[in-house]
């Protein structure tokens, strides 16, 4: 009985959290997420398949390098706090100030990085060739 009221209670929570913010919130850390977001209307390039789980622990980068919820100019997330789609902040079409639009914010996060690393001699992932992230576009 108490199982159930349990289990019952996460499905009206759960429900609850996706139709009430309208987009994904989830806490724990995916191992392989292939990033298509819906918030784009049409797609000049194909999904990109991104090993999530990989980044954070075999090359060693905190969840903050790239989940953030500012506050007063701060990053406060923390790990375990539930993470937001980027889209929930960056508008498809426009950006608005600070907050680039969808698709700079995911370049300036991943090829960023990569460009920071190549620069400092280290190893570091596709900074150019499309392909390199973006599968071919069925
Ligand atoms: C190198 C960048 C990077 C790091 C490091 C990172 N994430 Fe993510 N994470 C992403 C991106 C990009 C997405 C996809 C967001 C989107 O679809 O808009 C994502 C999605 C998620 C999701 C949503 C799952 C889903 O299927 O949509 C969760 C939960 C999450 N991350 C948790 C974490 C946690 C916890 C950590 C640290 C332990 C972490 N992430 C580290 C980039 C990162
Ligand atoms: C809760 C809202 C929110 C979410 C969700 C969000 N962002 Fe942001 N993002 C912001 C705001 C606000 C700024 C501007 C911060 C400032 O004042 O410099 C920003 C800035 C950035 C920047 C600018 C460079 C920097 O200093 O970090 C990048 C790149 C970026 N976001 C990428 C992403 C990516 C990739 C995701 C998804 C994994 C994401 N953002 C999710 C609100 C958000
Ligand atoms: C804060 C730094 C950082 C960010 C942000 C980041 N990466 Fe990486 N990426 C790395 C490092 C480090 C490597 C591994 C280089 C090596 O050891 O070979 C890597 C490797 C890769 C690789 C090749 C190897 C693999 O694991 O697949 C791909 C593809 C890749 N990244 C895609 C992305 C995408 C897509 C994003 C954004 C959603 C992203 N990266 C964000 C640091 C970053
Ligand atoms: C380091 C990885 C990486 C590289 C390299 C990269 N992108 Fe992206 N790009 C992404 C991610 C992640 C997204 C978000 C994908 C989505 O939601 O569909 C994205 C989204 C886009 C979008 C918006 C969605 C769409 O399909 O219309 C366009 C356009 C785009 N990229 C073009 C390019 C072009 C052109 C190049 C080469 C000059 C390139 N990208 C190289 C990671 C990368």
């Amino acid at each position: 009985m108490k199982k159930r009221i349990l289990f019952l209670s996460t499905v009206i929570i759960s429900i609850a959290l996706f139709t009430g913010a309208g987009i994904l919130i989830a806490t724990d850390c995916p191992d392989e997420i292939s990033i298509k977001s819906d918030a784009f209307t049409k797609y000049k390039k194909g999904a990109v398949k991104f090993s999530h789980g990989k980044h954070h622990v075999d090359y060693k980068l905190a969840c903050t390098e790239c989940h953030h919820v500012y506050k007063e100019g701060k990053n406060t997330y923390k790990e375990g706090d539930p993470v937001q789609k980027c889209s929930a902040c960056h508008d498809a079409v426009k950006s608005k100030g600070k907050v680039k639009k969808l698709m700079l914010a995911y370049h300036k996060n991943c090829q960023g990085c990569h460009k920071q690393l190549e620069k400092a001699g280290k190893k570091a992932g596709p900074t150019r060739k499309c392909n390199d992230c973006h599968e071919k576009k069925k």
